[in-house]
């Protein structure tokens, strides 16, 4: 079997269309309604990562001009240095012929000489990554399944402001800021504790918290700048302290912007309570639809014991399109 390990700063248009494309049909056989990412965003995606860096290492299946699978293994830098994340995906006439697993030795050899102890994955419930992730030694104890909720925005957008002021009543010691883009330099140390927040969210064995630093704020903004991806981010301030109480951060790709996609969504631990999680998340539906009305769908994860955020969600409208099911495997 043909498996060649490529630098992700050499995936060009050409070949990131070509991986698109397994990902589409594998969905399409999986029956799910999840967007797939354009070429130049998985381009990009690749290139840049999140924190300002390419992925690790990709691998493709089979001629470059026609893979039939394709994975990725990342291995965190900032925290969690003893953790890979792998994604592996083959093309659905090629499965049941040893490619997942030929790819998956890749992706473990490469992991284990960088010292890397836990392998982590996902796999969508109901289809065929479920019975391969445990046919080859990854289990789901200690780890959370994700539901990936999707709300309509162009259904009905007066529900955003009939809900927004119902927020408002109680959370009336607070006001909100929209920023689009990178931060201003000035912000940058106050985003940290608010990116940090998510740390209170319902973790995974094995995971150790999320180290977030002034860099790392620049860091994220700038990989996002550089993938295409607008972030536009609502903040609550508390109006009598002046404190930094809240965040709600949404990604527009502007290679597709039809689907938007729900970063994290925070309240320092001070400001809970006060409906501020709603509040937020309304103002920024209704920025969407003054200013981005091609945006039509936001989609977001939550790990299903996520109570507080699910509320939020279902209250707003969001539906279940799909659900992730968290894999580990220990070396
Ligand atoms: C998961 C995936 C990569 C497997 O690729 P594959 O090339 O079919 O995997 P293999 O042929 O190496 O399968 C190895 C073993 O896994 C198990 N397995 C694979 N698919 C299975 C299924 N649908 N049901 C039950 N067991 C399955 C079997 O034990 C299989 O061995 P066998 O065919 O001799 O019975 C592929 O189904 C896929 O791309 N799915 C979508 C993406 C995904 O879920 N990735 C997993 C997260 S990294």
């Amino acid at each position: 079997m043909d498996i060649t390990r490529i630098d992700p700063l050499d995936v060009d248009l050409d070949l990131a269309d070509r991986l698109v494309a397994v990902d589409r049909a594998s969905h399409e056989h999986a029956g799910l309604e999840l967007p797939v990412q354009s070429g130049p965003s998985r381009m990009f995606s690749l290139q840049h990562g999140n924190d300002g860096r390419p992925v690790d290492a990709v691998w493709v299946v089979g001629p470059p001009e026609e893979p039939v699978g394709w994975g990725l293994v990342e291995l965190p830098f900032l925290d969690n240095r003893d953790l890979a994340r792998l994604r592996a995906i083959v093309s659905p006439a090629h499965r049941r012929a040893g490619v997942g697993t030929a790819l998956l030795e890749q992706m473990t050899a490469f992991a284990g000489e960088r010292d890397r102890t836990q392998l982590t994955t996902g796999a969508w419930l109901g289809t065929d990554g479920i019975g391969f992730l445990g046919a080859r030694g990854f289990g789901t104890q200690g780890q959370h399944q994700y539901a990936v909720r999707r709300l309509d925005l162009h259904e009905d957008p007066t529900r955003w402001d009939r809900l927004y002021g119902e927020a408002a009543a109680v959370a009336s010691g607070y006001e909100l800021v929209r920023v689009a883009g990178p931060a201003d330099e000035a912000m940058v140390p106050d985003l940290v504790a608010l990116h940090e927040a998510i740390n209170d969210a319902p973790a995974d064995d094995g995971r150790e918290p999320d180290a977030w630093d002034p860099d790392r704020v620049r860091a994220y903004d700038a990989s996002m700048a550089r993938r295409h991806q607008t972030t536009h981010r609502v903040l609550a301030r508390h109006s009598e302290t002046g404190e930094w109480a809240g965040m709600s951060l949404l990604c527009v790709d502007e290679f597709v912007p039809t689907v938007a996609f729900q970063e994290d969504t925070t309240v320092v631990r001070a400001h809970r309570g006060h409906r501020l999680g709603l509040l937020m998340k309304c103002e920024m539906l209704r920025w969407l639809a003054a200013e981005r009305p091609e945006v039509a769908a936001a989609d977001t994860w939550n790990a299903t014991d996520n109570h507080h955020m699910i509320a939020v969600n279902e209250r707003l409208g969001c539906r279940v399109i799909a659900t992730n099911v968290g894999y580990r495997r220990l070396l």
